[in-house]
């Protein structure tokens, strides 16, 4: 009886371990903590800000109404909305240094690497008291939301041989990043375009990039070093690199009746079609999807483009039937970015300035209560190796 009940419990020893030291393939499925900011449900295909629908919130408010939903837990009232903006407006400007940085950079250097470069060295131009409390992180939260736009348009411009093109405060948060990416006032739609399309980036549960910046968070490092992080895990195709690439194969295919030969052959070969599947929208299309199509389709209309419009319809239904993928928030935000003559090197930073609300804010959800993130990894390499000494090593 005694044996038995050892066996037993050896046994459950054996599986407690190998459930310990299950490995969670690229963490798939597997929950790491709690969040109130964004509700993703992949089952039935939707997203939700603070327990408010994103269609609903793309429709009625406005990108800076969505930051302060995000930072304070409530939609702000119309006195709240301008003091904010105001606030927001003020902080565009960048330090001297900061400009002098941008424009000793290598050259070679992609927009990213410089938007991640210049977060990091703002650091420089702030003491860090490490007082990590709301108040605190917001006061920081606000300069970067404020100061990503400038230097990812003044980093254009210096790369360009141009003159940086100082921030419009009358402007709204897009409108104003249109206008110092181009030098004159968008129209009404392009200004709408962007503010969706930015509204619609803003949050998204621990996606690879607001996961890195919670990890570093948990650290108790400063908001600049988890928004580093954050811009260069962004940076990646997988991530934020694919608005880009969608619409370089978009250029590539042309026009609608070439997609079919052309995914037919990308499949094919195995290739990745960029915009398209998601980690959490597995049999249901990103709810973000559905926004900017009718975004681009006004857009394309607009613009005359109703063939680039036509072009994304056919890929996206031919991916459909092929492969029963669906298109993600980057399939349809870039031919918008491109409309709105948003250079291809620009789109994905254009993802970071529109995702640090949610960064941000995912950051002081971090620092409220904190616990260091460290994860466990299973050792599979060699063991029990015998030290050669350096004078006996042969390559
Ligand atoms: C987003 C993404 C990384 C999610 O990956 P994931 O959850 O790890 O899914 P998997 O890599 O396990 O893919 C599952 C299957 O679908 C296929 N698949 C997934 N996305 C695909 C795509 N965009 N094009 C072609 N096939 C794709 C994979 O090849 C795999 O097929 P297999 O089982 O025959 O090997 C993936 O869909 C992708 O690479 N998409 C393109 C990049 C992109 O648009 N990223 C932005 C995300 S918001």
């Amino acid at each position: 009886m005694s044996t038995q009940l050892y066996v037993t419990s050896v046994e459950e020893m054996q599986a407690a371990k190998r459930q310990a030291t299950q490995v969670h393939d690229g963490l798939k499925g597997v929950t790491v903590g709690e969040t109130r900011l964004s509700q993703v449900d992949g089952e039935h295909g939707k997203l939700c800000y603070r327990g408010i629908d994103v269609g609903t919130l793309a429709e009625k408010s406005t990108f800076e109404e969505t930051i302060y939903l995000l930072w304070w837990d409530a939609l702000p009232t119309a006195e709240q909305l301008a003091t904010f903006s105001a606030e927001l407006a003020e902080r565009r400007a960048l330090a001297p240094d900061i400009h002098r940085l941008l424009q000793v950079l290598p050259g070679a250097a992609e927009p990213m690497d410089a938007l991640r470069t210049a977060v990091s060295a703002l650091t420089c131009t702030v003491d860090d008291d490490g007082d990590r409390c709301h108040e605190a992180s917001v006061k920081t939260a606000m300069a970067l939301t404020a100061k990503l736009p400038t230097i990812t348009t003044a980093y254009y411009h210096y790369l360009n041989d141009e003159e940086s093109i100082p921030p419009d405060p009358t402007l709204g948060h897009a409108a104003n990043f249109l206008y110092m990416l181009h030098g004159e006032r968008p129209t009404e739609m392009e200004s709408c375009a962007m503010d969706v399309a930015m509204l619609l980036m803003a949050d998204h549960g621990f996606n690879a990039s607001t996961f890195a910046a919670r990890v570093t968070s948990s650290t108790l490092a400063d908001l600049y070093a988890a928004i580093t992080t954050a811009i260069g895990t962004l940076s990646g195709p997988l991530h934020g690199g694919a608005n880009r690439r969608a619409m370089e194969m978009l250029l590539a295919i042309g026009s609608a009746d070439k997609a079919e030969a052309y995914l037919t052959s990308a499949l094919a070969e195995g290739q990745r079609i960029m915009g398209f599947g998601h980690r959490v929208y597995r049999h249901v299309a990103d709810p973000r999807s559905h926004t900017l199509r009718r975004m681009l389709y006004k857009l394309c209309e607009q613009h005359q483009r109703m063939d680039l419009y036509e072009l994304a319809g056919a890929v996206a239904d031919l991916m459909a039937t092929k492969k029963s993928l669906y298109p993600n928030v980057d399939f349809y935000t870039a031919p918008i970015l491109y409309l709105l003559r948003v250079p291809l090197t620009l789109f994905t930073p254009v993802f970071a300035i529109s995702r640090i609300p949610g960064w941000t804010a995912q950051v002081m959800e971090q620092y409220a209560n904190n616990r260091l993130l460290r994860p466990l990894a299973r050792y599979v390499g060699a063991e029990h190796r015998a030290y050669i000494p350096l004078d006996r090593r042969r390559a």
